[in-house]
Formats: structure tokens, C-alpha cells, sequence
């Protein structure tokens, strides 16, 4: 299963200045549910915004340039798309984590879409590239619970691609909340 797992806001926007745009801790804890003991893979900006390096329990691949920067880090370092293909070559279970330009570059052979929306709007600085939701059919919706620490209104999707494109086995992952 290759999938895309993001959080957007009404107008798709996804980050702000190198972090979230929200807090929403019920989001963390879905997607840290979904993607226990899968493969994640995400570029340089992304995997900087996490506070403490690499996320446990998940082979974390990242995407940059300069795979001197990420030496020590616990990660697997990929410069391009054809070696993300080779580390991923034998993973059941792939998340594309972001940013931009992950979802741009798997675009085309993403299988699922795994998007919490929030109903809400936030200021930020980058967004969802656009999905032809035409393509994909909703095969899972929950809503999210609003509380003292998750202020807003979300709920999380998922999507199956109609013609699927990709080969790799399919293990869905779908969780309660
Ligand atoms: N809401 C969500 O679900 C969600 C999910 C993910 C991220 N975000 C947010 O989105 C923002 C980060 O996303 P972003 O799109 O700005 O950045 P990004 O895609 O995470 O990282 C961009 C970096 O990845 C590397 N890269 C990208 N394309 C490459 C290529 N073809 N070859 C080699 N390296 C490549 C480059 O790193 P080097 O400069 O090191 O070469 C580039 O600067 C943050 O605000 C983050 O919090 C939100």
C-alpha cells in the first residue's frame, strides 16, 4: 500500500514557517496510530519539524540534497525518487508524509489518502498540492472528538484509488479513534 497521510485546513493549508498551523493533538495521535511499523518517507523540511528526530517505531526515509546534514540521525537518506523506489522496494505498508514535494512526486501512484481535515481556517505558508478527488472514493470517515485539547472540528478520511496503479500489496491499515 502506498498512501499520502496529511492534515489540511479549508483552503489545504498544510504547514507554517517549518511546523503545523494548529494544534491538535488528536491528529498526532492518529497518525501515530496509522503509521506504527510502516515505512514513512518525507522531505528535509518535514522531518525538521518533528522536536525529536526521527519518529520511533517507523523506518523513516527523508528526502534532501545534502545527505551529509542527516548523518547520525537515525534515518534512511534518499537525493532523488529512484532511490526512495529502492528503499521502499520491499515495504508492505508506505506513508507519504510530505511535504509538497512528496506528494507531488508520488502523486501519480499514490493508492490512498489518508487526510484529516480541519474545519477551520489558519495562515501558513504551504499548501496541499490539488487531488482529483474524481479518481479516489471515500472508503472510511470518522469523525473527530472536539474537547478542551482539540479545539476544533476535524475528521478523518480515507480514500481508495478506483484504478489502482500501484502494485504493492495491499494492507490497509484503519483504525477506531
Ligand atoms: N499538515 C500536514 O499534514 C503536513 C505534512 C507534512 C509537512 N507539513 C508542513 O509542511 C511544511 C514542510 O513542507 P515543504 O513542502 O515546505 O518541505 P518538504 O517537502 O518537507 O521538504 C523540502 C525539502 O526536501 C528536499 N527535497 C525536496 N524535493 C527534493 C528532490 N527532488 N530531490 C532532493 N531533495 C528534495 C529538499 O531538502 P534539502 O533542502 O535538504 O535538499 C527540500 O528543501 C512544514 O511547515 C510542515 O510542518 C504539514
Amino acid at each position: 500500500m502506498l498512501a499520502f497521510i496529511w492534515a489540511e485546513d479549508q483552503n489545504h493549508l498544510i504547514g507554517q514557517n517549518g511546523h503545523l498551523p494548529w494544534h491538535l493533538p488528536s491528529d498526532l495521535h492518529y497518525l501515530k496510530k496509522t503509521t506504527l511499523n510502516t515505512t514513512i518517507v518525507m522531505g528535509y523540511r518535514t522531518f525538521r519539524s518533528f522536536p525529536n528526530g526521527a519518529l520511533p517505531q517507523r523506518k523513516n526515509i527523508v528526502l534532501t540534497h545534502q545527505t551529509e546534514k542527516l548523518q547520525g540521525q537515525n534515518v534512511l537518506v534518499a537525493q532523488n525518487k529512484a532511490e526512495i523506489e529502492r528503499l521502499i522496494a520491499n515495504d508492505q505498508q508506505v506513508f507519504i508524509f510530505g511535504g509538497r514535494s512528496l506528494f507531488e512526486m508520488f502523486l501519480p501512484e499514490v493508492g490512498y489518502l489518508y487526510v484529516t481535515k480541519i474545519a477551520h481556517t489558519f495562515v501558513g505558508d504551504t499548501w496541499m498540492i490539488p487531488i482529483d478527488y474524481q479518481q479516489f472514493t471515500l472508503i472510511d470517515q470518522k469523525k473527530g472528538i472536539v474537547d478542551d485539547n482539540n479545539t476544533f472540528k476535524h475528521e478523518f478520511l480515507v480514500y481508495r484509488r478506483l484504478t489502482n496503479t500501484n502494485t504493492r500489496k495491499e494492507t490497509l491499515k484503519l483504525f477506531q479513534s
